[in-house]
């Protein structure tokens, strides 16, 4: 089948790599001219596993091809993914500028039917308001086309997107008719197998799962956050809680692990989004502004931790930093933890040497040169004539450290756990002090 997909970020490439894959003939589309000139000569502008081979394959192949033309792109899809960004708008809404601006493209092009495909996680109604402005510009041009607006919300993790598309836990179509319906499981046939993952349902509600989704999620980690809070100050361990709580099945084990905030693109966006739109509808959504502020709290629990042991004025001092993207398998830093832990250390007088497997170029866009930041090759190297190591991001190799040199190299013996990843008592032999997330400190 015929697919185009606008725009070439994760969602989008990832949505357009594996369709291909799938044996689909994919035009991806990006107005970015250096994005897609990059990807021409087969690089991939993100981190992501399996991405780089999955589009060097089907570019190969002749099943991929990448464009700024966007005339090519209406004309070559009966399916028009639109997986452009919705960045926040500053009172927390998303912004539709960019969705709403490749609907008038595809108005104001298209010569036969289409479906127009929300791939972005739009608000609840923006299918209506795609619709609308197609129809405009047809009505515009005096044309008379049919075309199919459907909501199909993306449920890719980073890190994990690939497989997560290759065998998706469920597909949802929020489709107006029975038509689209039935092109749109055409094209998912190669990922619903084994057993049903299609959902079709109305528009709105496809819309609504998505935030739903995430909100909930956010809400886990929120709450756990919370539970961890409490822990420490009744003197109770959140390790040993959570195993508890995660052996009863309608709880599990999954997202419920405590930390320093959850960050990344989707979580804080959506979260505030969905918020916003309870108040568009004269809805206050109270546990929704709970798990924002309890995040917002969190992500600032290490810099509290620092604190209660050095001193409000931290001037002089050095900190390790291993982690510095929203989570391992990604190079991500947006809303990430780390981000506003640095800040607030630099803030207080202190100098960071940091390190993270895949970060280090995206730290060094967003940060530049500053004398208060270094940036090392490698983990150890962040050590040196540091005062203490913070864990902020659980990559793999993290888990397993030389904690002899460790303890060796730094000047007060201590880790800041900021995802409870080590265990007190396996650090407490080598001679470090482990200050985790939920736990009383083993001093
Ligand atoms: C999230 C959802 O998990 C995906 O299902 C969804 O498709 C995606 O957003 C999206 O809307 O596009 P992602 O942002 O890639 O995916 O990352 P997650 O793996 O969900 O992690 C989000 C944050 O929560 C990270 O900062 C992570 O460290 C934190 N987290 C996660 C915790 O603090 N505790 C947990 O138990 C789990």
């Amino acid at each position: 089948m015929k697919v185009s997909v606008v725009g070439t970020g994760y969602v989008g490439l990832v949505t357009g790599a594996c369709l291909a894959e799938a044996g689909n003939d994919v035009v991806c589309m990006d107005v970015d001219a250096d994005k897609i000139a990059a990807l021409e000569r087969g690089e991939v502008p993100i981190y992501e596993p399996g991405l780089e081979g999955l589009v060097a394959e089907n570019v190969a192949a002749g099943r991929l091809r990448f464009t700024t033309d966007m005339a090519d792109c209406v004309d070559h899809g009966l399916f028009q993914f639109i997986a452009v960004g919705t960045p926040p708008d500053e009172d927390g809404s998303a912004d539709l500028r960019y969705v709403l601006d490749v609907a008038r493209a595809i108005g104001q092009r298209m010569g036969e039917y289409r479906v127009v495909i929300d791939k972005s996680t739009v608000p609840v109604g923006t299918a209506d308001k795609v619709r609308s402005a197609v129809a405009e510009e047809l009505a515009g041009r005096g044309v008379d086309l049919e075309f199919d607006v459907v909501s199909n919300p993306e449920f890719l993790k980073e890190g994990a997107a690939v497989d997560d598309f290759m065998k998706p836990d469920r597909i949802i179509l929020g489709c107006d008719n029975v038509r689209t319906g039935a092109l749109l499981r055409e094209l998912y046939a190669p990922f619903n197998r084994n057993h049903e993952r299609v959902l079709t349902m109305d528009v709105r509600s496809a819309e609504m799962t998505k935030y739903a989704s995430n909100a909930m999620l956010a809400t886990k980690i929120s709450f756990m956050n919370e539970v961890a809070n409490l822990c420490e100050r009744v003197g109770a361990d959140v390790e040993m809680v959570r195993q508890g709580m995660g052996s009863d099945p309608r709880i599990g084990f999954a997202f419920i692990y405590p930390g320093a905030g959850y960050g990344g693109s989707c979580f804080p966006k959506d979260v505030a989004a969905l918020e916003r739109t309870a108040r568009e509808h004269d809805y206050t959504a109270r546990i929704l502004q709970a798990v924002e502020a309890v995040n917002f709290d969190q992500k600032r629990v290490l810099e509290r931790k620092i604190v209660a042991r050095y001193g409000e004025d931290l001037s002089g001092k050095t900190f390790a930093l291993w982690g510095l993207a929203f989570k391992p398998n990604t190079d991500d830093m947006r809303e990430a933890p780390a981000r506003a832990l640095m800040e607030a250390l630099w803030a207080r007088g202190a100098v960071v040497r940091a390190y993270d497997p895949e970060a280090m170029d995206e730290c060094r866009r967003i940060y530049g040169e500053r004398d208060d930041l270094t940036l090392v090759e490698e983990r150890y190297e962040a050590l040196a004539g540091a005062d203490a190591l913070v864990l902020v991001t659980e990559w793999k190799p993290f888990r397993s450290p030389d904690f002899d040199h460790i303890a060796a190299t730094l000047r007060d013996p201590v880790v800041f756990d900021g995802r409870n990843i080590y265990d007190p008592a396996i650090l407490a032999p080598h001679g470090l002090t482990h200050v985790g997330i939920g736990r009383a400190p083993d001093e």
